[in-house]
């Protein structure tokens, strides 16, 4: 079992690997680390709400957390799945309004919880930590504008074709994928469909076309990509 002392010491040493904190000197990194309430969330469960109250900054230590936004009638737009290094919940702390969409745990995820006060005065000692979160916001906003069009502009095998390239690039970035499984997908169809815009029955259509042509292999529920270079020609059509 591992000791409170050794869960304490992982924490700090992760969030020393977070993109706003990495570069700090130890001591810094050890203060926001003591300042940090570790939580540990099971799959599926909930970090906020669209709407609620945010005072709390969140750093991703492990697993996913999904970013969405919902519609009345239960349907989800997926805007972001974000890996271990990243904050979320910086609006809120930042503005002071309510929080700007849901964040729910894709798998077993643990985070290190700040809140907005240390938050703050953590950025007025290392105002150098600045240009950090702006990066970020302006990843954020490019990579949501690229979706926003892609959603807008193309049909949708050429929109999944490109969500499906880039769970592949998070895998071999996270590396949290054995590298056999590297061309696994681990998202339902109906997971597939909330990210690129579309319904279950959409995917399951363009996806069963692929399979018949030997560009993914769909069983048990999990989808191979066989076939990069035929989906990559997918993606690059207008
Ligand atoms: P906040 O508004 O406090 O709560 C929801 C969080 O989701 C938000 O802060 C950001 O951290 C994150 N978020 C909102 N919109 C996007 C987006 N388009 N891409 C990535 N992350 C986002």
């Amino acid at each position: 079992m591992v000791s409170e002392k050794d869960a304490v010491e992982e924490a700090r040493q992760l969030v020393g690997n977070c993109v706003l904190f990495s570069g700090l000197s130890p001591d810094e990194r050890a203060a926001i680390a003591a300042r940090a309430r570790i939580r540990i969330l099971a799959a599926g469960e909930t970090v906020f709400t669209i709407g609620s109250a945010g005072d709390q900054m969140m750093a991703l230590l492990s697993g996913t957390i999904r970013i969405s936004v919902p519609s009345l009638d239960g349907k989800e737009l997926v805007l972001a799945l974000l890996h271990p290094g990243e904050v979320f919940g910086e609006l809120s702390v930042l503005d002071g309004k309510e929080r700007s969409a849901d964040a729910i745990a894709e798998n077993v995820c643990r985070l290190a919880v700040l809140d907005r006060r240390d938050v703050l005065s953590f950025f007025e000692r290392n105002p150098s930590a600045w240009p950090k979160l702006v990066g970020v916001l302006c990843q954020r906003l490019r990579h949501t504008d690229e979706v926003l069009a892609e959603v807008a502009l193309l049909q949708l095998p050429a929109r999944l074709a490109r969500t499906m390239l880039r769970v592949l690039k998070a895998n071999v970035a996270t590396a949290q994928t054995a590298k056999k499984q590297m061309g696994k997908i681990g998202f339902s169809q109906r997971e597939l469909g909330n990210m690129v815009g579309g319904t279950r029955e959409s995917v399951n259509k363009c996806l069963r076309k692929w399979q018949s042509s030997g560009i993914v292999q769909i069983s048990e529920g999990s989808i191979i990509i066989t076939d990069r270079a035929a989906l990559e020609e997918i993606a690059a059509q207008t």
